[in-house]
């Protein structure tokens, strides 16, 4: 979808979404509410990377740096976690989610912290896709928020794969069809 709204520029794009998230990945890891999985056979493909547990080596002045090279270049066990992304349509397309959302704000805002988990993009590493890692950490977060008191979990999603296991977490996907 990003693609396709913002063909431009997508390396330098990718970029500037990682220096500019910096402070949200932070502040949603000291959250205690983010979780990843890793791959414990993960074979480090430099011996810096396994001094400590994981670089990412990516250059950013090459600014023609493809998917896969920019994949290639993170030496990382972790391969599948929550994601924030920056675009300018992002903000425009949240805006459109709370437009067409016509439940009461009463019936499920929360009035406190504690009660409601406001979950942001899903991402998996593009060479572990399809394996389920999503769908598994999906259904580990709801186990999760309910044992911990939360009474909601709110997921606006912008891929069909995040729907599909947000509407039906308890279906696979030809049951939901
Ligand atoms: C979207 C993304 C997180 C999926 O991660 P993943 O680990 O490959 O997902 P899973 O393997 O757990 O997903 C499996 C489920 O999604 C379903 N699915 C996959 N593609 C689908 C599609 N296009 N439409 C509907 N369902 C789909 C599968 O059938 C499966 O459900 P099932 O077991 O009930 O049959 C990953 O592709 C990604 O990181 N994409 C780029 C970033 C992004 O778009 N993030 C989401 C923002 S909300």
């Amino acid at each position: 979808m990003w693609a396709i709204a913002h063909p431009d520029n997508q390396t330098k794009r990718c970029y500037d979404m990682y220096n500019a998230i910096d402070y949200l990945v932070r502040a949603a890891i000291e959250s205690g509410l983010t979780y990843g999985v890793f791959d414990k056979e993960w074979m480090f493909k430099r011996p810096e990377s396994a001094a400590t547990d994981g670089a990412l080596y990516w250059d950013q002045t090459d600014l023609i740096a493809t998917s896969e090279q920019l994949l290639e270049q993170i030496d990382c066990p972790l391969v599948s976690i929550y994601f924030l992304e920056i675009f300018p349509l992002f903000a425009t397309m949240h805006e459109h989610f709370h437009t067409i959302d016509k439940r009461d704000p009463k019936s499920w805002e929360p009035t406190g912290p504690g009660q409601i988990i406001m979950r942001t993009e899903t991402s998996t590493r593009a060479d572990y896709e399809g394996m389920g890692l999503m769908k598994l950490m999906a259904h580990w977060e709801i186990k999760d928020a309910a044992a911990k008191g939360f009474r909601g979990i709110n997921m606006e999603t912008l891929h069909l794969a995040v729907d599909h296991v947000w509407m039906y977490p308890h279906k696979t996907k030809s049951d939901a069809n």
